[in-house]
């Protein structure tokens, strides 16, 4: 099921989620809501979806870089820590809930995530480029955090005036 994505100005997307409980892993309602997950982000034609994009206050991510190729390598990480980070690179970034904008930010160029599966089993997963981006990018919305609070403060306040004006006119919900 395509699921709603929330957008800028949601209080859900600037919350520090909750981990999945232990209960959780294995379950019908956990697979149902990653598969969701991916099909929302894929019919968004995105690279990854946090759960806090679907209202979901909770720290589960999905990711696919190579969805532009149609359904490709997916990534779930559930309850990620980034363990470690090397370098730096600089891209282009948007978000499914700031949709229309992109700006320039700095990420490392290489990170090693150790996260769970869905049935509860931890692993690690080393990752460059886009991938990397990608993770340390879903891992920010986990703790409230968006893609804004890394570019200069103008351009934060120019990019929220387009959205409050956008809002006015209905065109932002
Ligand atoms: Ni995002």
């Amino acid at each position: 099921m395509v699921r709603k994505i929330v957008k800028f100005g949601d209080p859900v997307l600037e919350t520090v989620c909750d981990p999945v409980p232990e209960s959780e892993f294995g379950s019908p309602q956990l697979h149902a809501l990653v598969q969701d997950m991916f099909q929302t982000m894929y019919d968004a034609r995105g690279v990854g979806l946090a759960a806090p994009q679907v209202g979901i206050p909770k720290r589960l991510t999905v990711i696919d870089c190579t969805a532009a190729e149609g359904e490709g390598e997916r990534h779930v990480l559930i309850n990620p820590e980034i363990v470690s980070e090397e370098g730096r690179q600089l891209g282009e970034e948007g978000c499914l809930s700031i949709p229309g904008f992109q700006e320039k930010v700095a990420r490392p160029a290489k990170i090693r995530t150790r996260a769970r599966t869905e049935d509860g089993e931890w692993f690690e997963l080393e990752a460059k480029e886009l991938l990397a981006r990608a993770i340390c990018h879903e891992n920010d919305h986990l703790n409230g955090v968006l893609f804004l609070h890394h570019v200069s403060r103008l351009k934060r306040k120019i990019i929220k005036r387009k959205i409050r004006n956008l809002r006015k006119r209905g065109e932002w919900d």
